[in-house]
């Protein structure tokens, strides 16, 4: 069965790139351990899009479902969450406390069809 990719893409005010970067590195890491997780990457934008991408490669729709209604995503999330829904106003999330570091997320969802890495010697 094929692969599902899952970016969560997050929209990151200038002044919050700095921000997010760190919380990243200071992650809990937890998706590591999660059943059918395959990879993770944060990408950085180097365009002014101001949107990072979290991509993440699962073994199945299942594993990501399960993981996202999981208690290590909701840890993996513990700063994130905090005092806001997806997609809020203005004026919120500017600080350099808790709460979200992303003024909004998207989720794209993919099938892998092909890939490849470099040819072993
Ligand atoms: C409202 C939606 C979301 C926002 C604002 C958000 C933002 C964040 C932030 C700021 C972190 C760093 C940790 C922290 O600050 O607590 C994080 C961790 C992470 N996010 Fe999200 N996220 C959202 C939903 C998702 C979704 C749907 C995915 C699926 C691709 C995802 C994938 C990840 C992964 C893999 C980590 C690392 C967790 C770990 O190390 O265990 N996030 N997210």
């Amino acid at each position: 069965m094929a692969s599902v990719v899952k970016i969560n893409v997050l929209t990151v005010p200038p002044e919050m790139r700095e921000e997010l970067e760190r919380r990243f590195a200071g992650r809990a890491g937890m998706v590591e351990s999660s059943d059918g997780f395959e990879w993770f990457e944060l990408l950085r934008p180097v365009d002014d899009s101001g949107r990072y991408l979290v991509y993440t490669r699962w073994r199945s729709e299942a594993d990501f479902e399960r993981w996202q209604s999981s208690q290590a995503f909701q840890e993996g999330h513990a700063k994130a969450a905090q005092g806001h829904g997806q997609g809020h106003g203005h004026g919120q999330g500017h600080g350099h406390g808790q709460g979200p570091a992303s003024s909004a997320a998207e989720l794209w969802a993919f099938e892998v069809v092909e890939s490849a890495g470099p040819k072993q010697p």
